[in-house]
């Protein structure tokens, strides 16, 4: 192939938290990002989303971007408490039309919107009765969604339920890094189960009315052992179990790893009814893949699973400290298509890019080189997945815009296009020149 297939999907990605801002506008609702960020002490610039881009109200610009840019896809993610401020029951009228003005704007613009249904930013109300760990959250979701697909039907282009589920359980739930600030440790697992449920609900939900492509988006990674020490070896595949295995098994084999309902124990009983994983193994149209680098792991007998994530000495480093192996992700596609084989649904790259510290020179331009550099590895680490046979359909950067990097506040920069947090000047970065360039060849 050596070339992406003619109908490729080529998009940016955001999400709602990270770039909206008008938090406390127009009838939204309290999100547990919005309690956990005022919270001090849990973001590393002691920053929030209150305002992040003001994407809220500069959406146009931010359209007229993509436009120039070339992209045909835009995925974006639906704030659940600017639609139902409680996350169930009254909706605000305000959030509808909002997504509406945006998705007017982007099929003006001939750009498909991808609109992810639950990006992190769970309504606080659903919390304060447990969040994720109630399986009751689970079907206020599906109702959350059958809500939207009723309000948007196919004018969304493809629907994603989840943004990476493991994420929520282990910052979230278990560790207490992100919000909703829970340090559950292996006793937050129900969260991966409720969270896993409600998306198979969702599906249902969503398919009664719309007949765009549901998806559901994972952060997946290859696990690397360490050493060729036995324990490193059996300390990675049960990191590759625990990241990858217990999300996507159930999803596609309609069954969790034996090993990890061994490391459930009993717990799993309390919250695995059988009829569950039929439910969360509906078959969808797409399977979404978030992608930075592989999980490098080293046998600890003192960690949680026994396990921990170490440095990759012998590779660069992007500047938040992630290592750049772009073979990653090939590997893993590989991966991918050899374990699920017929059961693999087709892919699409929803979020791969990288954060340097870019600031703009005297002249007012910024220069990422390295960006630019990062992202044509990993194109051409694509191509040899795509080029073996893997299904790849689609690829999003993250991010368009430089935006609110959770914990790390605005210390981290992903965005093709770089934002003045002060004044919300948007400057495109050479990294947008290059891609607006490598698309036009396509
Ligand atoms: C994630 C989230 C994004 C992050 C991005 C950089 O994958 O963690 O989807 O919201 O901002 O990945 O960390």
């Amino acid at each position: 192939m050596s070339d992406f297939p003619k109908h490729f999907v080529w998009g940016t990605a955001t999400a709602a938290y990270q770039i909206e801002g008008a938090v406390q506008q127009d009838g939204r609702g309290v999100s547990v990002w919005d309690l956990f960020t005022h919270t001090p002490g849990k973001i590393k610039d002691g920053s929030n989303g209150d305002r992040a881009c003001d994407h809220y109200h500069r959406f146009p610009e931010d359209i007229r971007l993509m436009k120039e840019l070339g992209v045909n896809a835009y995925r974006f993610s639906i704030s659940w408490p600017r639609i139902q401020p409680e996350g169930k029951g009254r909706v605000n009228p305000k959030g509808i039309a909002f997504y509406d003005r945006l998705l007017d704007g982007l099929l003006e613009q001939h750009i498909d919107p991808y609109a992810t249904l639950f990006h992190w930013d769970l309504p606080q109300a659903l919390e304060d009765q447990g969040g994720w760990m109630n399986r009751d959250t689970a079907y206020r979701f599906a109702e959350y969604a059958h809500l939207l697909a009723d309000a948007f039907q196919d004018r969304i282009k493809s629907w994603i339920t989840l943004n990476e589920p493991f994420v929520v359980l282990t910052l979230g739930y278990a560790l207490g890094q992100h919000a909703p600030g829970k340090a559950y440790g292996l006793q937050a697992m129900p969260v991966a189960h409720h969270q896993m449920l409600g998306h198979g609900l969702a599906v249902q939900a969503i398919r009664d009315i719309s007949q765009s492509p549901i998806g559901i988006t994972h952060s997946l990674a290859p696990a690397i052992p360490a050493t060729d020490r036995d324990e490193d070896i059996q300390a990675a595949t049960l990191m590759d179990e625990f990241h990858n295995g217990l999300f996507l098994d159930p999803l596609l084999r309609g069954q969790y790893p034996k090993s990890l309902v061994a490391l459930m124990g009993e717990q799993a009983e309390s919250f695995i009814r059988t009829e569950d994983l039929s439910v969360m193994s509906a078959p969808i149209d797409f399977l979404g893949v978030n992608y930075y680098a592989p999980d490098h792991v080293r046998a600890n007998s003192k960690a949680p699973l026994g396990l921990e994530m170490v440095p990759m000495p012998d590779r660069p480093k992007t500047g938040f400290g992630w290592p750049i192996v772009p073979e990653g992700l090939t590997q893993l596609l590989l991966d991918l298509k050899e374990r699920y084989a017929e059961k693999l649904p087709p892919i699409h790259i929803t979020e791969n890019g990288c954060s340097y510290p870019d600031l703009p020179d005297a002249a007012g331009k910024i220069d990422d080189s390295k960006r630019i550099e990062y992202l044509e590895l990993h194109l051409e680490a694509l191509l040899k997945a795509l080029d073996k046979g893997v299904d790849v359909r689609g690829y999003f950067c993250w991010s368009l815009l430089d935006n609110f990097e959770w914990a790390e506040g605005y210390t981290q920069r992903f965005g093709l296009v770089h934002v003045d947090f002060e004044t919300l000047k948007r400057t495109p970065k050479a990294s947008y020149h290059w891609l607006q360039q490598f698309l036009r060849g396509k």
